[in-house]
């Protein structure tokens, strides 16, 4: 096994060297086909040396399990009594596991997250002690994390979750509370066993640098991530989970759509998120007769969104103590993966009483649609979100659209019929068309709002509008933000 993963990491690198080499020497090529043959042949090459870095990451982490299995091997059923138990008393908001006080102890040394020791027992591959990632009929269980500080609000958004759920079993809800507020508490234990709940254990005072003090709650929110994904994935043994805050309604399909794009999720390596969120889904914006469209997103989105284990994994030991938001959308962490978005948001926030809301609610959240209109996406063919088939049909949906202006537009003078396209080649361009329609005009890392491959989609009276860069587009410029 080593030593096939050792040929593995050898050949990756022999073909990077020769990728570089192929694109130093190639670069002045003159003749616009060459270029276009050129860069199809190296993004082929890419997409291969990616496939065998998966590859091996996996090798790898298969060999660190072995290991770790041997080891623990004369353990295993007495963890797995443990983790039983240990189930049951946070349940009950007891005790906490054993190995979280280690965990909290380091942290209040270091004041970070610290990586998390994946116990041999939650291994995927392990046969000896029950996972919780599918159903006994092969469906995926799909946990709801909800994260509470001290809103008793957040029955609002327990009420909506557990009025739409399909399936406790297989919708369990852990409700992870921050900040030690009373009347939260109250709210929340009142679910019973409705609901899972579970409090972040370090309360201690967080040193955040001067000139950031008042962002203080940005370095709060962070810690209670870190430490409630690690519980999830780490503890409690869960291989999905759906992030919600305190201060969302849902939409009655949120559960279908969650688990109609779950396949999508497990199996497209280009995607990194399904998200109930759509940034610019305003009513005017979207199209209210299209509910069951979605869309590929290079933005990451957030306000209801599902993530892997997998993910989870790769994210943990490099977690931020702030702004996890803003850090999750930077190119490191992204690594040019999409998430899944709405045409029209299945979630919406309520709070304009946010450690960032304010004035953004008042001026946008406040407007975005919330969807009304069940759709059976678990019955639908969404194979059309798949990187291979969505991005053919995309680009020549943008690109051989008709271009249009913003004024021809909104004076209903356009005669073609379907899709049009308003192009942008500029970052002050992008804003100014942007604020014209009511658009997001930011971004982050350079890319806009509900960005796919530079082109931010919408609704505009009756036809569908893509505010798009060049055909030639190549990459995101993170100078824009
Ligand atoms: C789903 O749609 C794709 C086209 O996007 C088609 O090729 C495929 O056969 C369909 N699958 C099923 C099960 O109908």
């Amino acid at each position: 096994m080593r030593n096939r993963s050792v040929t593995f990491i050898f050949g990756s690198l022999v073909l990077w060297g020769l990728i570089t080499y192929f694109m130093i020497s190639d670069q002045p090529v003159e003749k616009e086909k060459d270029t276009a043959r050129v860069s199809g042949q190296i993004s082929k090459l890419e997409r291969r040396v990616k496939q065998e870095i998966a590859l091996n990451q996996e090798l790898l982490q298969d060999i660190k399990e072995d290991k770790q299995r041997k080891k623990d091997v004369d353990t295993i059923n007495a963890n797995a009594e443990q983790k039983q138990e240990n189930a049951r008393d946070v349940n009950q908001n007891k005790i906490l596991p054993e190995k979280e006080e280690k965990d909290i102890e380091k942290n209040d040394d270091k004041n970070v997250q610290q990586p998390p020791v994946e116990p041999a027992h939650t291994s995927e591959t392990s046969h000896n002690v029950p996972t919780k990632g599918k159903l006994p009929n092969g469906s995926p269980i799909i946990a709801v994390l909800v994260f509470s500080c001290n809103r008793i609000t957040v029955q609002r958004c327990l009420d909506q979750l557990i009025k739409y759920r399909p399936d406790a079993e297989q919708f369990p809800i852990v409700v992870s509370e921050d900040c030690q507020h009373r009347q939260t508490a109250d709210v929340i234990a009142k679910y019973g066993n409705q609901i899972m709940h579970i409090q972040q254990p370090d309360q201690s005072d967080i040193e955040v640098p001067p000139k950031e003090k008042k962002f203080k709650g940005y370095f709060k929110i962070a810690r209670h991530y870190g430490w409630a994904l690690n519980h999830m994935f780490f503890q409690l043994g869960y291989e999905t989970v759906i992030i919600v805050e305190d201060d969302l309604d849902i939409a009655p399909d949120f559960f279908e759509y969650f688990l109609g794009t779950y396949p999508l999720l497990a199996s497209d390596d280009s995607l990194w998120c399904v998200s109930a969120w759509n940034d610019n889904g305003k009513a005017g914006l979207v199209d209210e007769s299209a509910a069951h469209v979605l869309y590929r997103t290079d933005f990451f989105p957030g306000l209801g969104w599902m993530l892997t284990r997998e993910l989870w994994t790769e994210l943990s030991p490099k977690w931020p103590k702030s702004y996890w938001d803003d850090w999750i959308r930077q190119p490191e962490q992204r690594r040019n993966r999409a998430c899944i978005r709405p045409e029209i948001s299945r979630t919406r926030t309520f709070g304009k009483t946010g450690v960032s809301n304010g004035m953004f609610y008042e001026r946008h959240l406040k407007y975005i649609k919330l969807n009304t209109q069940f759709v059976h996406f678990t019955k639908m063919n969404l194979t059309y979100l798949l990187k291979d088939n969505y991005d053919i049909n995309f680009v020549n949906e943008v690109y051989q659209s008709t271009v249009v202006s913003f004024s021809e537009l909104k004076t209903g003078k356009v005669v073609a019929s379907g899709a049009v396209r308003i192009p942008y080649y500029s970052r002050q361009a992008y804003k100014n068309t942007a604020k014209q329609f009511g658009l997001m005009d930011d971004f982050r890392s350079g890319v806009p709002r509900t960005g796919y491959r530079g082109v931010v989609t919408f609704f505009y009276k009756g036809r569908r509008v893509h505010l798009a860069p060049s055909p030639n587009w190549n990459g995101y410029d993170i100078t824009w933000s």
